[in-house]
């Protein structure tokens, strides 16, 4: 497989907290890969952009390590490196005053794409959008780009959604959720709308339940003040995990453009219905060994926020009645390993007896790691010895089928902000949607937190607690392993 590379129109890309952790991570060293596959165009510009006091070639320098440290392999030589940092450059701008945005302003260049991506935390939101627009940085098609969280309940997300809408359009916002950006999430959609092998098949009357597991090893070391605030229904339930659903249960859209995409993403979310508390487990990890418990992570000795979240989830409508969606997500689990399971009904009738067992298709799409997807199937178990049936997988391993050119499949980053360059919104959230996810989250953590209710401790290295097992068990089903 060749990659097509469809290269971008020239930009200006403003990166406000440029020296923040996820710029370093991530933005500059997906940057960078975009440029060595010469999809980033010669005449772009990338300005970092902070408080700190710092010239432009040492901001080049911090660029340079961070892309050494953290480029990958797929990064490219010293050369290209030189040449990449000469399109980049600093600014020190105060986002809550006035200091360094005329010079900013001085930096930007007439009639070239502009897009200011808001890299930093989220009670700047509102001075930076309204600092672009008093200061007349903000064009009508320049673009914003928003880092999660948006808003910490439907409140907040509304009163953010409200300040943005002042000054930009909504063509004009990004709202970032970086999981519509991985290769496996996209390729879902391929999938079932690419395929005529799927699409009869998926709903209530074949689908017998869907898991979604997002699992994590690492913990919360290093984030503990804004997590301890959130907690896993926040910072991974209400987007990533409900995007992914959003993308299962969805209807055919007409076409694959941005509003229609969106419009049947947001039915879905408007037809999930409230979450009994039976149905919802929420976990916290303890000590193990020499590591640190959750409440030595986050210094909240008394903390009941949880790390772990599993729930049992129905979307109402004529698609789904009567099909659970069983949520999952947590930190310092058994292994890194992110799945959506299509779980599919028995066989109406089993011609082979009782003997034969029971077997299920199952097609698995795997988010990380060996991204790909494997389907279920029953065969003959080869050999004599009767009609005995056995599971095998169809494998569909990307690296296995793509080659050495899977390794060129670009990290989510890199493709949301190229999409943000070339104007493309199909994968950002749309501010109904979020205030759509967060009406529906919002009374679930009321609930809990009005019942006094406390996460129950797990191991590190588990599956989760015990409870989250039994949320399966009750129904007469059972997680799939968590592992790599
Ligand atoms: C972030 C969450 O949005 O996603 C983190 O805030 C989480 O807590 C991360 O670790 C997971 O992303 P990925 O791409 O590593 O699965």
């Amino acid at each position: 497989m060749v990659s097509r590379i469809i290269p971008v129109d020239p930009f200006d890309l403003v990166i406000f907290g440029g020296t923040g952790d996820l710029a370093r991570r991530k933005i500059l060293p997906g940057l960078f890969r975009r440029f060595c596959a010469d999809q980033m165009p010669e005449e772009a510009r990338i300005i970092g952009a902070a408080r700190s006091e710092m010239s432009d070639d040492a901001f080049r320098e911090m660029v340079a390590e961070a892309i050494r440290e953290f480029g990958g392999k797929r990064g490219g030589d010293d050369a290209e490196l030189d040449a990449f940092l000469e399109r980049v450059g600093y600014e020190t701008v105060d986002a809550t005053g006035e200091g360094g945005w005329k010079a900013l302003a001085g930096r930007m260049r007439e009639g070239t794409t502009r897009a200011f991506y808001f890299s930093v935390g989220p009670s700047l939101f509102g001075d930076l959008a309204e600092r672009l627009h008093t200061h007349g940085l903000a064009t009508p098609d320049s673009r914003i780009v928003v880092e999660k969280p948006f808003g910490h309940d439907l409140e907040s997300a509304r009163a953010l959604n409200a300040t943005l809408a002042q000054h930009f359009t909504e063509e004009q916002i990004y709202r970032i959720d970086h999981y519509l950006g991985k290769e496996t999430v996209q390729n879902l959609m391929a999938v079932r709308f690419g395929n005529t092998l799927f699409e009869p098949l998926w709903n209530a009357q074949y689908v017998d339940h869907i898991q979604i597991t997002v699992a994590e090893t690492v913990g919360v070391g290093g984030r503990g003040g804004y997590y301890d605030k959130s907690g896993a229904m926040r910072d991974m339930v209400q987007n990533h995990l409900m995007q992914l659903l959003c993308l299962i249960a969805m209807e055919p859209p007409a076409r694959f453009d941005p509003n229609a995409v969106r419009d049947e993403k947001l039915k879905v979310i408007r037809a999930l219905d409230p979450v009994a508390p039976h149905h919802i487990s929420r976990g916290q990890y303890d000590a193990f060994e020499d590591q640190p418990s959750y409440r030595d992570d986050v210094e909240n000795p008394r903390s009941t926020t949880e790390s772990f979240i599993a729930l049992r989830c129905h979307v109402s409508n004529w698609r789904w009645a009567g099909t659970p969606f069983y949520l999952r997500t947590g930190k310092k689990l058994r292994a890194r390993a992110s799945e959506i399971a299509v779980v599919f009904k028995d066989a109406p009738h089993s011609i082979f007896g009782a003997e034969a067992g029971r077997h299920r298709n199952v097609l698995s799409i795997r988010l990380q790691p060996n991204e790909g997807m494997t389907l279920g199937v029953t065969i003959k178990e080869p050999g004599p010895g009767g009609m005995r049936l056995v599971d095998v997988p169809l494998d569909m391993t990307f690296a296995d089928a793509l080659g050495p050119d899977a390794e060129e499949v670009p990290d989510a980053y890199e493709r949301l902000i190229m999409d943000v360059m070339r104007g493309n919104q199909t994968l950002f959230m749309r501010g109904d949607e979020v205030e759509a996810a967060w009406a529906w989250t919002d009374p679930l953590i009321e609930g809990w937190q009005g019942r006094g209710e406390v996460p129950k401790p797990y191991d590190v290295g588990s599956s989760g607690p015990d409870d989250s097992l039994m949320l399966m068990h009750r129904d007469g089903r059972k997680w799939r392993d968590i592992r790599t």
